[in-house]
């Protein structure tokens, strides 16, 4: 059976981003118990925004309230329906296919049954990530140009919070000129900066820079460099049609051939390859 309507069983999750929100009232239509023994293709997050829901059945049972976090990866049982005495289950949730660099913020600290989770997290973490979530359905549904960049941009900021507010995580400001000159090379991303131009920009010496930034960033600047230019470079294989070789001069590279060589260095294959692989 297939339908048009995520919220329906049938429906072919064919895509690399769907966002939606599932208002389950009792007694109503999509009052049913979710059910997919080997999981989906991609990953699923999943919020509450209002009542509460089941998810699995006997031991493995645990109800999930407004605010609580779930994340299903590829394969993890789905099992859940609204809580028996709850009179809704409101869940606001994401499909999609991530990207090899998002695997740190993919993996929380607290798993039950394959399936990730994450509770009591204060009011203000769960308005944000809520937002989140209604940003990145919004931009999803949208005929907006780049909607499908807004929406993965989005993404990436909802699963850095989400990571951003496991226990596990501790957090250390980086030193304001590192970040300075992680700005100052996002922004120039496409031009051929020297060391000498970041050192200058954060009113640092290249060798004093180039060392506070090792220990910081535990890697070299050029490294940090080429990983930003193929991490966008990736995003533009997928979400564009760009050429390669325009891709590469948008990142930064103005020789085709060195261009290939990098990626292919960080990325394992070549861009065509990535891009043929990806879609
Ligand atoms: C919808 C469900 C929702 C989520 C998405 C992928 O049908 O209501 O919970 O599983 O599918």
């Amino acid at each position: 059976m297939q339908n048009n309507d995520p919220l329906k069983p049938g429906y072919n999750f064919n895509a690399h981003l769907v966002a939606g929100l599932t208002p389950i009232i009792e007694g109503d239509e999509l009052d049913f118990l979710i059910e997919r023994p080997g999981g989906m293709k991609g990953y699923i997050i999943n919020m509450t925004s209002q009542g509460e829901g089941t998810i699995f059945s006997g031991e493995q049972a645990f109800d999930v309230k407004a605010g609580d976090l779930l994340l299903f990866p590829p394969s993890a049982e789905h099992f859940y329906q609204r809580q028996k005495d709850s009179a809704s289950w409101f869940h606001r949730w994401v499909y999609f296919r991530p990207r090899a660099f998002w695997n740190d913020w993919l993996n929380w600290q607290e798993q039950r049954n394959g399936v990730f989770v994450t509770q009591n997290l204060d009011h203000n973490n769960i308005e944000q990530i809520e937002r989140l979530f209604i940003d990145i359905e919004y931009a999803a549904k949208s005929d907006m140009p780049y909607r499908d960049d807004l929406a993965i941009n989005l993404l990436e900021q909802l699963l850095i919070r989400c990571k951003t507010v496991q226990p596990d995580v501790v957090s250390k400001p980086i030193d304001p000129r590192v970040i300075e000159a992680m700005n100052y090379m996002t922004q120039n991303l496409n031009q051929d900066f020297t060391l000498e131009d970041i050192a200058d920009h954060t009113c640092l010496s290249s060798s004093r820079l180039g060392h506070l930034f090792r220990d910081e960033m535990k890697m070299t600047i050029t490294q940090w460099r080429d990983d930003q230019r193929i991490s966008r470079a990736k995003q533009l294989l997928v979400t564009t049609n760009y050429s390669v070789n325009h891709i590469g001069r948008i990142v930064g590279y103005t020789d085709p051939l060195y261009f290939s060589r990098v990626f292919k260095r960080k990325a394992g294959l070549s861009p065509k390859r990535y891009r043929e692989q990806i879609s």
